[in-house]
């Protein structure tokens, strides 16, 4: 082994270390360019990174040129000409001379000459992530097929590290949309549901009183509660809850499962229409909602045999949910009733509670699609 190989050995493996120590994405990939200039004998070295699912660089990190020079020349490169050739295009490429290339676009003023170059593309299977270009062969000549491996496995490396960022940085976005996700329920089912019930008593207490000053301060105090219900779905709405996952019918289908559960029978479930491309999202958050109420009293107070549950979805969407149990009692206070007709008239929709015969209860919310 020469010299000049043990050099290059004891490179190679020092870039392979920087990479399984965890420092920053522009630390390591600085690293890279600098060895692969190195190891290759260029004069210059850059690396770029594509913009997510765009034609276009969003990170370009040099060696070879310092920050005045990088000054005088101006903008970044964005990846036309040669370099856009290697993005449209994944494949090494060795070239005699860029400047001579039909792609070439020409280099800006202040630009250093360049002529040998060797661009390969920075990858992991079939992921893009950008490409590893390297310029002018020291003590002229071209870059080797050699210089051409040697760059690829590090390269291949540099496309690990980014991947590996860019995985990092998908896992912390889910988790705040996750958390945002969890704040937003529990404020839409426990909170909103139990303010709800509070105005529900109060209203129903009213009628123990004849004293109109308290009349007055039990009004004032549901008006506040309507106020601060309207508060939180605000903030619900700000905190972007996102859907929770999945389309509606296949979330009909989850719910109707675990429905299964504590009703101790199993509902049927019947769909019909194009329910997962018509029903808009904020309306599907209505089915489910409804829905899941509709299933919680029919097993809370319904002691049916049977649960029948309907989607369909045409000139409007509508959910039927109907059991054979004991039917409602006609002096019945509406909690989740009510909030089920208020997410029918949100959407100029409609909501019947009906008496089956010879016994049961049978929910009919509609939302007319548009
Ligand atoms: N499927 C059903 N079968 C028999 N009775 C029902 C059924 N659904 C509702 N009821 C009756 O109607 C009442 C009102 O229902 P509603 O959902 O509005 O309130 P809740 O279930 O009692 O309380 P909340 O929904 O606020 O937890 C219930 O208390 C119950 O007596
Ligand atoms: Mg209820």
């Amino acid at each position: 082994m020469t010299a000049r190989d043990e050099h290059r050995w004891r490179l190679l493996l020092d870039a392979v270390l920087t990479l399984s120590s965890g420092r920053d994405l522009d630390e390591l990939l600085t690293r890279i360019v600098e060895v692969s200039r190195d190891l290759a004998g260029a004069q210059y070295a850059a690396l770029g990174v594509l913009a997510e699912g765009e034609r276009r660089l969003r990170l370009f990190v040099t060696d070879g040129i310092s920050d005045e020079e990088a000054a005088l020349i101006g903008p970044r490169p964005t990846g036309r000409g040669v370099l856009g050739l290697l993005i449209d295009h994944p494949e090494p490429v060795r070239l005699h001379d860029i400047t001579e290339h039909p792609q070439s676009y020409g280099f800006p003023p202040n630009h250093p000459p360049m002529h040998s170059f060797l661009g390969v593309p920075v990858r992991t299977g079939d992921r893009i992530f950008g490409n590893l270009y390297l310029a002018e062969k020291i003590g002229g000549g071209d870059f080797t097929e050699a210089d051409e491996e040697i760059v690829t496995a590090l390269a291949a490396a540099a496309g690990v590290a980014v991947e590996n960022r860019l995985l990092q940085e998908e896992r912390e976005r889910l988790a705040v949309f996750e958390d945002r996700d969890r704040i937003g329920r529990d404020l839409h089912d426990i909170v909103i549901q139990r303010l709800f019930a509070i105005g529900l008593r109060l209203q129903a207490g009213m009628k123990w009183t004849d004293d109109p000053r308290l009349i007055e301060r039990i009004d004032e105090a549901v008006d506040e509660i309507d106020t601060t219900i309207g508060d939180i779905r605000r903030t619900i709405f700000e905190l972007g809850t996102r859907p929770r996952s999945g389309d509606l019918q296949t979330r009909v289908t989850r719910l109707v499962d675990r429905a299964a559960g504590s009703l101790k029978i199993r509902p049927t479930l019947a769909f019909s229409g194009p329910i997962r491309s018509a029903v808009p999202p904020e309306v599907a958050e209505d089915v489910i909602a409804v829905l899941r109420e509709a299933l919680s009293n029919t097993a809370r107070h319904a002691h049916a045999g049977r649960v029948a549950v309907e989607l369909t979805a045409g000139a409007e969407v509508v959910l039927r949910v109907r059991d054979d149990g004991v039917g409602i009692a006609a002096d019945a206070v509406e909690g989740g009733l009510r909030n089920m007709r208020e997410r029918a008239a949100a959407h100029g929709g409609r909501c019947a509670v009906t008496a089956v015969e010879p016994s049961g209860t049978q929910i009919e919310w509609a939302v007319p699609l548009s």
